[in-house]
């Protein structure tokens, strides 16, 4: 298939936007906020499948009191207009949320739709506290009121790949966060 070819794959690699080590050092400096700002109460990291696998992944080995890690799986609909819209859970949480102190943990907030219907999702539950910590925030392109308690990069309005996230679901295997391109 072209697009498992190796020529074509590096072509759309315009350039790095994020390096490993920029990835490691912020995601180092996250994890000891995280340390101390829940030292002594029961955590629970929730990551949204799949696009923040990876982050994930890095940040809970960055963090060094005890956690529990949980995955949300969800299918949006949205009708076009911009402030509706429903969420499915396509795979829920195993625990009782209302025992925790939930940090959602994302890999981009782009428009900010599923991350708000998943918020009064798990808002409804009643959380101990809920708070939301991306990895890249582009906030050119918001169509909804939703602020990160915690965001490590804000980016352009470029289309990016790589840990984590992906194009046709390619390139999430990418040690760096590359901004897409199609043009040679
Ligand atoms: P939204 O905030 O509801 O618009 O959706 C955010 C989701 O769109 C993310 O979790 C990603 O899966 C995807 N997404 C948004 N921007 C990008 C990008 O630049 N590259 C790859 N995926 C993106
Ligand atoms: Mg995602």
């Amino acid at each position: 298939m072209e697009r498992f070819s190796m020529a074509t794959y590096q072509s759309r690699i315009r350039r790095t936007l994020i390096s490993a080590s920029e990835l490691q050092e912020a995601i180092r400096l996250a994890g000891a906020e995280i340390d101390r700002e829940y030292a002594g109460k029961p955590l629970l990291l929730v990551s949204i499948l799949k696009g923040s696998f990876v982050f994930l992944a890095d940040l809970a080995r960055a963090v060094s009191i005890p956690c529990e890690i949980s995955f949300l799986q969800v299918q949006s609909y949205f009708d076009g207009t911009a402030s509706s819209g429903t969420v499915q859970l396509t795979m829920d949480l195993a625990q009782d949320i209302s025992r925790y102190h939930v940090l959602l943990v994302e890999d981009i907030i782009d428009s900010g739709r599923t991350l708000q219907l998943v918020t009064e999702l798990l808002k409804k539950r009643a959380p101990l506290s809920f708070r939301i910590l991306t990895l890249l925030d582009k906030p050119a392109r918001r169509e909804v009121p939703l602020t990160p308690d915690r965001a490590l990069f804000v980016i352009p309005d470029v289309f990016v790949i790589g840990y984590g996230l992906d194009c046709g679901e390619l390139y999430r295997n990418l040690p760096y966060i590359a901004e897409y391109g199609t043009e040679t």
